[in-house]
């Protein structure tokens, strides 16, 4: 990777983990970055060091380029340095699907007349925002401003890696000399580059987590009709990835995707065909699927151990996947609820996410580890793939069980070497082991 000598200093609007990242990426490839949030504590905390996300990778980046990165709530500090001024702010669901954009608006408001800087919107918004933000400049009188679509494909828990190596760069502009520096910005990373206008690149984005999604529910699906057949998802999934077309990526059945941006683009693009009086039928059934597959557990649970009533019921694992503390939208958030709702006694682990599980999920007893967790519960359900859970010591846990019931909603375990335990397994989409032929029957 080359790194550019003559490189453009840059502002990013945000610091939450999309600005962050953006601007710790940015730094390591040489360019100084003014990075403004209008929340002092956190900004406050920055300054000093602090990393207000668990991203892996991401504390060590921001130290390494302490001199390149500048923190401040003053806005006139990034427009004083930089021409190119990165939009990260959040852009949550509201109650009608639509995405709320008055963060993104207050930022719009707050740029002066200038025909020297752009708007770089990283954050997800529907498409036509670019078009309404440019009509709103020029009825300010600011028409000056340009303005560029650039879409981020980060995922959590490898963002800084994603940012470093993408599979490609997404930029919609109207030809100007905006798309051109930020086509330079991403140059070094010498990855494959999509140059549009602004509404595709808008669209590019909502399109590729509305495809995520659907492959998710998709495969999901396939494990509901391999439980009632007696098929194996992991092995299906197998035999389908190899398939170029398909591809072996978001075919892991489970309980369900969740997370900050799937379940709400995937509304939100559901929301904005609505709008233009779409019915987009396909992405009413993905987010259905997925309310559903959250809720399949309870049914697993109930066809071992009857009736829910006063069971100790261990999750491990909170996040909405490993390798990240954000529960928005984790399936644990369901389970937790519907199981409390049944009766049951709810205890769970995290490595991770507990302090942020604590403000969203009551009445469980949070535990310091999955041994502890585990510990005289009727059953344990694997919630969240973390890497440690692989690691368990499964006879050590059958002994301290009260049940003998593992639901592996990740598909993540052995299964064999939790049966060698003594303990049921159920996976997601996986037969029972009675209705498993040996292993060379024809
Ligand atoms: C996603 C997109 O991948 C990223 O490009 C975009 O910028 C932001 O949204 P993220 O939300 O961090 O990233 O998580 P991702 O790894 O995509 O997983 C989303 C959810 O889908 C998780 O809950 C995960 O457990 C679930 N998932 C993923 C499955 O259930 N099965 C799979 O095969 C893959």
């Amino acid at each position: 990777m080359s790194h550019s000598t003559d490189s453009e200093p840059i502002g990013v609007i945000g610091t939450g983990y999309v600005g962050l990242v953006t601007a710790a990426g940015f730094a390591e490839l040489g360019n100084d970055v003014w990075c403004i949030d209008i929340d002092e504590a956190k900004i406050k905390g920055l300054k000093n060091g602090r990393i207000p996300i668990w991203e892996p990778g991401l504390e060590e980046l921001v130290e390494r380029h302490r001199a390149r990165l500048h923190f401040s709530t003053d806005l006139a500090d990034a427009l004083e340095h930089a021409r190119l001024l990165f939009v990260a702010v959040g852009t949550p669901p509201t109650y009608s699907g639509d995405a709320d954009l008055s963060a993104v608006h207050a930022v719009v408001e707050a740029m002066p007349a200038s025909d020297r800087h752009a708007l770089v919107m990283k954050s997800t918004v529907p498409v036509g925002t670019g078009a309404t933000i440019k009509r709103l400049f020029a009825e300010q009188g600011k028409g000056g401003f340009s303005y560029v679509s650039c879409p981020e494909f980060l995922k959590e828990g490898s963002a800084v890696n994603d940012f470093l190596d993408p599979d490609r760069v997404v930029i919609g502009d109207d030809g100007d000399w905006a798309g051109d520096a930020v086509v330079g910005l991403y140059a070094p990373l010498e990855a494959p580059l999509v140059r549009t206008d602004i509404k595709s690149a808008e669209m590019v984005k909502l399109a590729s987590n509305a495809f995520l999604a659907t492959k998710i529910s998709f495969i999901n699906e396939i494990a509901n009709v391999c439980e009632e057949t007696g098929a194996d998802v992991v092995e299906v999934a197998k035999g389908m990835g190899l398939d170029d077309r398909i591809g072996p990526k978001f075919l892991q059945a489970g309980i369900g995707f969740g997370g900050s941006c799937f379940p709400k683009d995937v509304t939100a693009l559901k929301q904005l065909a609505g709008n233009s009086g779409y019915h987009f039928q396909l992405l009413n059934s993905v987010i259905e699927v997925n309310e559903l597959q959250k809720r399949r557990v309870m049914a697993k649970l109930e066809k071992h151990l009857g009736s829910l009533v006063g069971k100790e019921i261990a999750l491990l694992g909170l996040a909405f996947k490993p390798n990240t503390d954000d529960m928005r939208e984790a399936s644990s958030l369901v389970l937790s609820a519907r199981l409390q709702a049944a009766g049951s006694r709810v205890r769970a682990y995290d490595p991770v996410a507990e302090e942020e599980a604590r403000k969203l999920i009551r009445g469980v007893d949070f535990k310091a580890s999955a041994v502890e967790t585990v510990e005289g519960a009727d059953a344990v359900v694997l919630v969240t793939e973390w890497a440690e859970f692989a690691a368990l010591d499964f006879a050590e846990l059958a002994s301290s069980m009260r049940g003998s019931l593992v639901i592996d909603g990740r598909n993540f375990l052995d299964p064999s070497k939790v049966r060698e335990a003594g303990l049921t397994y159920e996976g997601i989409g996986r037969p029972a082991l009675k209705d498993r032929e040996p292993a060379g029957t024809t």
